[in-house]
């Protein structure tokens, strides 16, 4: 029987070892309990490794520290990159092709869904569908990871999705000569990269972050990792709806609810409806070429 073609686009197949580190250990910390309280075997899925499927090594390595019997599922829509990576299969690590729609055998769902730099290189318009047809596979309690970084991993930002809906925006810098935190704005996922724009939530929020690391300046005397903890701190006490605390903005990391930085105006993304719809979006296309 044929495959039905996987939902998506070929796109370019950047990647670097160690550069989803940031995400990689979000998702072995404050979300390893979706990992813990998972039944046996949990597949994990890395959704458009790349060129080399090294991070998705790095991932299996990291998640099967919280889950020994964790199955990582490196899937591509490109087929010559699975050729690549399958002699790099090992126990509790194979790769497949596919897009979205996450084709897993026996019907098994996936508890978590790290998709990193492959929504970028779509259309805003795309992303929502994409959202959906991904979430739809979820297992129950499961989360998909929509995410873009730098070329090294040390700007990088991700929304993390459950079959309901969008439920937040992190944002991770490496603090080093950090000049000011609204850098990442060049690294906002798809869904908000077009949305650092004034009457945006998400602007709001960059702007905010940026005057309170101005204004706590002094703190820099007694270091970088200082600075940035009282940013944040000064951000929660102004209002700003922070999931996380201290513990996470000491490595230069820091989640916001996503209902206050979702795009605003627009009944196609997620935002409009808070909810995560495949209806009011243009259909992805099944596999074939993007240009870069
Ligand atoms: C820039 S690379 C990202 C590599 C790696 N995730 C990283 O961040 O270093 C994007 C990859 O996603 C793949 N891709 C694009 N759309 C996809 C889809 N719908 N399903 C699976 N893979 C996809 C592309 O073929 C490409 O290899």
């Amino acid at each position: 029987m044929r495959q039905p073609r996987p939902v998506g686009v070929i796109t370019r197949g950047t990647t670097n070892p160690n550069r989803l580190r940031r995400c990689d250990r979000w998702l072995a910390g404050p979300q390893a309990w979706r990992l813990r309280r998972s039944g046996p075997a949990p597949v994990v899925v890395d959704l458009g490794y790349g060129s080399s499927p090294v991070t998705a090594l790095e991932l299996h390595d990291r998640l099967r520290r919280v889950r020994p019997d964790v199955e990582v599922v490196g899937i591509e829509i490109d087929p010559a990159r699975v050729a690549v990576a399958r002699p790099l299969e090992r126990p509790g690590l194979r790769f497949a092709v596919g897009g979205f729609e996450v084709p897993l055998p026996h019907g098994a769902r996936p508890v978590l869904v790290r998709a990193f730099n492959v929504l970028r290189q779509y259309d805003e318009s795309q992303v929502p569908h994409a959202w959906a047809t991904t979430v739809g596979r979820l297992a129950p309690g499961g989360l998909l990871v929509d995410g873009t970084c730098d070329e090294l991993g040390r700007l990088m930002t991700w929304v993390a999705v459950t079959a309901d809906r969008p439920v937040s925006l992190s944002l991770s810098w490496r603090l080093r000569g950090l000049e000011r935190p609204g850098v990442v704005a060049e690294r906002l996922p798809k869904a908000l990269i077009h949305r650092n724009v004034p009457g945006e939530g998400v602007h709001r929020l960059l702007t905010d972050l940026d005057e309170a690391w101005a204004r706590q300046a002094p703190q820099a005397a007694y270091g970088i990792r200082q600075r940035f903890l009282a940013t944040a701190s000064a951000l929660r006490t102004s209002g700003w709806p922070l999931l996380d605390g201290p513990s996470r903005w000491r490595l230069g990391e820091l989640t916001v609810a996503w209902d206050a930085v979702a795009p605003t105006g627009s009944p196609g993304l997620p935002g409009g409806s808070r909810g995560v719809s495949p209806g009011g979006s243009p259909a992805l296309p099944s596999a074939g070429h993007q240009g870069p």
